[in-house]
This record gives structure tokens, C-alpha cells and sequence, in this order.
């Protein structure tokens, strides 16, 4: 794990990775685009509301905010729905995804890790070692993870195969 400044991590193999992977893509940007998207979350029940901006393998950024519901159950996260709208337009390979989350109509106070059902469904469409989670208070304050630090030994496609 890295965040802008420093290294926190005590994995240097991994933070060297992390740094290597972080340099290629647009950071702020998709973090940017996250904190806009949080502004859109539907969060009646909980107040807490999630941006989420997924990076594609071709430089697409697609959005999210969580979407809560009456019956609790059917609530979807920000970055679920970030994941599921690029697969439903076509695009399965993604680089990273900006998570940003607070209290409804405060500011950015916490870093927001994504939830079990969502670190297991990146899982599925992203190579764990090089998937990026970025969580972020601000442009210029973030954390970032590999997917395989969030979900070790996870469980995806590849036990399936022969
Ligand atoms: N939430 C997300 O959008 N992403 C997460 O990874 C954690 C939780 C949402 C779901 C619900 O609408 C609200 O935050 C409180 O759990």
C-alpha cells in the first residue's frame, strides 16, 4: 500500500509494483471523477454516500454512486455499479477504480475501502496483482492497494478452470 507522499507499507516489493503501476495512470483524475460521482448517490437509508470511477484498459473512465432501496436488499455500492455499467456496455479489463465515501452532505472525511461482495466481484474481471484500489479523501490524498492486498488468496475464475 502507497500513498502520495510516503511509503507506509513495510512490503517494499510491493510498494515498488505499486508506484510502477500508479505512475501510468491518471490518479487525480479518477479521483476527481469519483467526488463528482458521489454527489449523484440515492442514500435515503444509510446517508452515506459513495463516488466510485473504474479506469478502463483503453483510458474510458466509467462512473458510479451507490443506489440504495426501500428494501434494503437491493441496494447496490458505487463501485459495483461502476463495474457492472462497463460490462454491460462491452468492457471487461480494467486498470483501477477511485472509491471516495462520507456522510451525505459532509465532506470527504475518511478513506472508504470497498465492501466484501464488491472486492470479490473486481475479482472476477480483474487481474488481482495489478488492479488498482484507490481510496481517497481528496485528489492529493489517497491510498492505494493492490487488489491482491484487499482479497488475498481470492477466490475468481481462474479456480475454475481446468
Ligand atoms: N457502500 C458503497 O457504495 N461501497 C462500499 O464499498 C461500501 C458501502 C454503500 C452501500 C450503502 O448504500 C452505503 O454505502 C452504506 O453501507
Amino acid at each position: 500500500m502507497i500513498n502520495e507522499d510516503y511509503i507506509l507499507d513495510d512490503n517494499e516489493e510491493m510498494n515498488e509494483r505499486l508506484i510502477e503501476l500508479i505512475s501510468k495512470i491518471p490518479v487525480k483524475d479518477l479521483i476527481r471523477n469519483a467526488i463528482a460521482h458521489r454527489r449523484l448517490s440515492y442514500c435515503p437509508y444509510s446517508n452515506f454516500s459513495v463516488g466510485a470511477a473504474l479506469l478502463l484498459d483503453n483510458g474510458k473512465i466509467v462512473s458510479g454512486c451507490n443506489i440504495e432501496n426501500a428494501a434494503f436488499g437491493p441496494t447496490i455500492c458505487a463501485e459495483r455499479t461502476a463495474i457492472y455499467k462497463a460490462v454491460s456496455e462491452g468492457y471487461r479489463s480494467f486498470k483501477a477504480i477511485a472509491i471516495v465515501g462520507s456522510p451525505a452532505g459532509d465532506l470527504i472525511n475518511q478513506y472508504a475501502f470497498p465492501c466484501g461482495v464488491c472486492r470479490q466481484v473486481m475479482m472476477e474481471f480483474c487481474n488481482p496483482e495489478e488492479f488498482l484500489v484507490i481510496v481517497a479523501k481528496s485528489p492529493k490524498d489517497y491510498k492505494v492497494y493492490a487488489l491482491c492486498e484487499l482479497l488475498p488468496n481470492g477466490f475468481g475464475p481462474g479456480n475454475l478452470e481446468d
